[in-house]
Parts: C-alpha cells; sequence; structure tokens
C-alpha cells in the first residue's frame, strides 16, 4: 500500500479512537470554493498590504485618503466570499462533526462550514455575515443577497472614480452611520482582542482534545496559532492537512478536498461522497 493510504488509515484510525477530536479551520478549506487564501501567491495580503487594510486605523485612514483602494479591496474580499458554495472539504468535517462529535474551530470569517450543515462552529476571527455595532444585541445578521449589493456599490466607487463620500453610501445601510449609530462587520482586524467567548471555547477545546484535525491554516496569526500548541502540550495527537507542512504528528500533505473525504470515510467505515 502507498504511503499516502497507510498515512490515511493512521490518522483514520486516530480519528476513530479519539475522545475528543478538535478541527480546527483555515483559509485553506475554502480555497476550493473560489475564496483566495491570505498568504502565498494571489493571496489578499499580497496585493493588498496588512497595514493599510487589515488595522481599523489603517482602513479607516485609507478610506480618507484613497477609497477607491479600499473599495477595491473590499469589493475583491467579500466577492468571492458573497458567492461561495462550500465545497466537499466542508461537507466531509459535518459528517466528521456528526460521526465523532467533533468540535470546530474556524478563523475564517466566510461562514461556508455552517452552510455545510454543521452546527456550533466557533468563528474565532468573527463572521462577514454579522454587523454589529457598540453594543452586542446590535448584532445583526446579513444575508448573501445584501452582499452581493455591497459588492455592486463597491464596484461603482472605484469604476466611476468616486471620493469619500460615494464610499460612504455605498456601504450604507449595512455599515457605516446606519442611522444614529455607527455599524461594522464583526470580524478581528489585526491588534484587536477575539471575541472572548469563541477564544475560552477554542482554548478549552485544545486542551482537553486527544485529537486534533488542523486544516488549511498557514498557523502564524497569534493567538489562534497557539491551539495546536496547547494541544500538543495536553498530549493530544495532530493531524496536519494542506500542501505546506504545518508543525504536526501526522501530515497529510495535499488539497483539503482530495484528502478530507476519503479520511473521515476510512475512519467510519462510510462510502466516500456519502
Ligand atoms: P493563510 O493564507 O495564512 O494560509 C492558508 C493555508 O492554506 C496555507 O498553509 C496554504 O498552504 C493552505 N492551502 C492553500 N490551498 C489549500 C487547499 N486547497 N487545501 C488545504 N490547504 C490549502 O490563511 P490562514 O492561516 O487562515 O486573520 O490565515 C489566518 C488569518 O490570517 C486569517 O484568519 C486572517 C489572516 O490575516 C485576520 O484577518 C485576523
Amino acid at each position: 500500500m502507498e504511503k499516502r493510504a497507510l498515512d490515511i488509515q493512521a490518522a483514520g484510525a486516530w480519528l476513530r479512537t479519539a475522545k475528543a477530536v478538535l478541527v480546527f479551520t483555515g483559509a485553506g478549506i475554502s480555497a476550493e470554493s473560489g475564496i483566495p487564501t491570505f498568504r502565498g501567491d494571489e493571496g489578499v495580503w499580497d496585493n493588498f498590504p496588512t497595514r493599510g487594510f487589515s488595522t481599523w486605523p489603517g482602513l479607516l485612514l485609507s478610506i480618507i485618503s484613497r477609497p477607491q483602494s479600499v473599495a477595491d479591496f473590499l469589493a475583491r474580499f467579500i466577492e468571492p466570499i458573497a458567492n461561495a458554495e462550500p465545497n466537499c472539504a466542508h461537507r466531509a468535517i459535518f459528517l466528521l462533526q456528526q460521526q465523532s462529535n467533533a468540535v470546530i474551530v474556524t478563523q475564517n470569517v466566510d461562514g461556508l462550514q455552517q452552510l455545510a450543515g454543521s452546527l456550533n462552529v466557533t468563528e474565532l476571527h468573527g463572521s462577514l455575515f454579522i454587523t454589529r455595532s457598540f453594543s452586542i444585541s446590535s448584532r445583526k445578521q446579513i444575508s448573501r443577497t445584501e452582499m452581493r449589493e455591497l459588492v455592486k456599490g463597491l464596484k461603482r466607487v472605484s469604476e466611476d472614480k468616486l471620493g469619500v463620500r460615494g464610499f460612504v453610501r455605498a456601504i450604507c445601510p449595512l455599515w457605516g452611520l446606519n442611522g444614529l449609530m455607527p455599524h461594522w462587520p464583526d470580524v478581528i482586524l489585526f491588534g484587536q482582542r477575539l471575541p472572548r467567548q469563541a477564544w475560552n471555547s477554542a482554548f478549552s477545546a485544545a486542551k482537553h482534545c486527544d485529537c486534533m484535525l488542523v486544516v488549511g491554516t498557514s498557523g502564524v496569526v497569534f493567538p489562534a496559532s497557539l491551539l495546536p500548541k496547547i494541544a500538543r502540550s495536553n498530549g493530544a495527537k495532530i493531524i496536519g492537512i494542506g500542501p505546506e507542512k504545518p508543525n504536526c504528528d501526522l501530515w497529510l500533505a495535499g488539497n483539503a478536498v482530495e484528502i478530507l473525504p476519503t479520511l473521515v470515510s476510512t475512519a467510519f467505515g462510510l462510502a466516500e461522497g456519502h
């Protein structure tokens, strides 16, 4: 039997016999759904440097000084997410959750794991589909249709070379000054604390799991990057999935869509494509 098949069998046995499984995902799991990753060739941060586009002070300054670039950035970031469908890697994780009661923690803001059917997904970096204001009770779900309308408005800002006012009009009524209250997407930018409840759940799951599946993440963003280390230091076995080797006990090299369906069906004796 070739090494890949042997490794998948070994990982499958770990998943099957584990008492507590934690699945930790990053942008790579959504790559085949058409959403670019953040780092690497053609990554989001390759075209839009983090300093101007991924901190609140940087973003606000950029809106004032170059609103068309921010509109272009947001349109390019949001459009693939607004149009994406879950892929077979998301669906395999949903199946894994059903079979093993796995806890799912994601760094993604795309909502695709939930669209694949998963409940109780801890979103460490928030969600693009929630807007919020100062109070927690102001959180509101927004639809993919609203998101697509927003993208149309953002595209007009860069195509028609509109200024700050045009930008502000484009993001209303979802974001910005909507009534008297400012609203903004409930996503975490660099320099912000993670939502306390999400971090506590993720930390506790990492501490108590005995098998952790790390899928499609470069593992460079703190504090999410601590989770595999916490799990490992508490004796969990770490299975890494992705083209680049993460710090793990067993690396299944390749794309999530190729590996996860086989892994989950091997682990639980299911027909593939179940
Ligand atoms: P990155 O873009 O840093 O890493 C994506 C990882 O997915 C890399 O290791 C790729 O090799 C891998 N990958 C690419 N295609 C894949 C595929 N088809 N299947 C499996 N793996 C694949 O994305 P994240 O690690 O998610 O945070 O980034 C972490 C955080 O950095 C994001 O949540 C975001 C970003 O800045 C904030 O915005 C706060």
